[in-house]
């Protein structure tokens, strides 16, 4: 663990909520600070049109920083029904109900299968148990961030420092490893679409969408799409994920 914080240890019911149901918790709500966010959000290189899950939302500062300056689209998975109301609440009045969105849920319980980037400021311990559901659900070269604690077992890409008024924090990139390796299906067929096309002059058998994603200077999700449409086509046969 990077800091010893008094909140590392499991809260219960702390925080007001109005229907005193015994509410067990995995993290207390501790924001983290908008410069940190930023930074988090620039390490992971979230573009538009990327789809963010930050898992334990809180406020939704890092949702609303995701959309508003990043153009992605962004959910928060937030266990808290006051928090849950409150930042959707602010995703309304800032109008960004198209681009962003909290599900009030346990994160563990969450379809964060289309993540593009998944982000988190938990605790180690609970990291190591949401490690599994990551590992499983995400695809290979989805970006996960996480503030100030650690996946245990796995090598970030970047760790970086940033400094914010009172304290040091710290930043762990991590990359999903694998490919995703797009397999033509010989079928000859002129396709209309440009962007199409040149997708698929990039489908070797080599090339994963990653690899096509950086020549076309695209997201890997614009590929995909693409790559969805050309199987529709008959033109791409399948998608070879290695793990
Ligand atoms: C340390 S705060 C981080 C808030 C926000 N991500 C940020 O960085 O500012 C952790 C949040 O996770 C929520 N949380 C804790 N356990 C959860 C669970 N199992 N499912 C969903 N949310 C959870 C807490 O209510 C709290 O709002």
């Amino acid at each position: 663990m990077v800091h010893a914080y008094p909140w590392d240890l499991p809260l219960v019911n702390l925080y007001g909520d109005t229907d005193l149901t015994p509410m067990y918790y995995d993290v207390p709500f501790v924001p983290t600070p908008e410069v940190v966010v930023r930074r988090m959000l620039q390490l992971a290189r979230v573009r538009p049109g990327e789809v963010l899950y930050d898992l334990g939302s809180g406020d939704g500062r890092i949702v609303i920083m995701a959309a508003k300056e990043f153009g992605a689209y962004a959910y928060g998975i937030e266990i808290r029904k006051d928090l849950y109301e409150q930042s959707m609440a602010k995703i309304r009045d800032l109008g960004l109900d198209g681009r962003a969105r909290i599900i009030n849920t346990n994160f563990f319980d969450a379809d964060i299968s289309d993540a593009d980037v998944v982000t988190m400021y938990l605790l180690t311990s609970v990291n190591e148990r949401l490690r599994p559901k990551l590992e499983k659900e995400l695809r290979p070269g989805t970006r996960v961030v996480s503030h100030d604690f650690e996946v245990s077992g796995w090598r970030p890409v970047i760790v970086e420092e940033v400094y914010e008024e009172w304290r040091s924090h710290k930043i762990y990139l991590y990359k999903i490893p694998g490919k995703e390796i797009p397999i033509a299906s010989g079928k000859g067929a002129s396709v209309e679409d440009p962007f199409m096309r040149q997708v698929l002059s990039l489908v070797d058998g080599n090339n994963s969408i990653e690899d096509i994603s950086i020549k076309l200077n695209v997201t890997p999700r614009e590929v995909r799409n693409a790559l969805k449409k050309l199987m529709e086509a008959g033109l791409v046969e399948e998608i070879k994920v290695i793990r």
